[in-house]
């Protein structure tokens, strides 16, 4: 059989599968959406948002891309976000790096990706800005562990320097803004930051409401 053609049968089990537990699962969900969580993580095909959480169709309202990036010119994040925060209201934004991801162990590298390598190039700026920290670690991996958590840090940053969060803070009092790593080898997630709305934004990057 097709690998592909898997997909679609077990698609087939599933909705079995739900309707046999709840026979108006479909028609509830169709109705409408009131997710609590964005949710921005890596695009890594080990790491699914669902699955590792827990969570239900209607619970996460996902963006994933390469390295789990808050890029400030990149309008499908900001889509995004501006439709998670303005219009479905959620409470909390995640943004979840891992451990062993693929898109930090290339910008600590020199190797060439073609235009990977300008995607990814904000995260060399976050290494260049802890090279003190990072040279000082003594192998490669750790460096790798190092910077996928200060690469968090860095986009949940970025996500506080958006007149949509700062915005939604002022007039909501939400969302919550977290930073959170997943491990790879123990199935594990771990917080690492907590932003709660009114917490200090650096002058330069605070707007006027
Ligand atoms: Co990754």
């Amino acid at each position: 059989m097709d690998s592909y053609k898997r997909l679609l049968l077990a698609n087939k089990a599933w909705v079995q599968e739900r309707l046999t537990l709840a026979p108006n699962f479909f028609e509830e969900l169709a109705k409408e959406q009131k997710p609590e969580f964005l949710w921005i993580g890596c695009s890594d095909s080990r790491v699914p948002a669902e699955e590792i959480t827990g969570t239900q169709p209607g619970e996460i309202f996902t963006h994933r891309n390469i390295a789990n990036l808050v890029n400030h010119t990149d309008f499908n994040l900001l889509s995004v976000l501006s439709f998670a925060v303005e219009y479905l209201k959620v409470k909390h934004v995640i943004v979840c790096g891992h451990y062993g991801c693929g898109g930090i162990k290339a910008a600590l590298s020199s190797h060439r990706y073609g235009v990977l390598d300008e995607w990814l190039r904000q995260i060399k700026d976050v290494y260049q800005a802890n090279s003190d920290t990072l040279s000082a670690l003594s192998s490669i991996d750790a460096q790798a562990d190092k910077l996928v958590e200060m690469n968090v840090l860095q986009q949940v940053k970025n996500l506080l320097k958006t007149n949509i969060i700062q915005k939604a803070w002022h007039d909501d009092r939400r969302p919550i803004l977290h930073g959170w790593a997943y491990s790879i080898d123990d199935g594990l997630l771990k917080s690492l930051y907590k932003i709660e709305p009114g917490a200090p934004i650096d002058e330069i990057y605070r707007f006027d409401f």
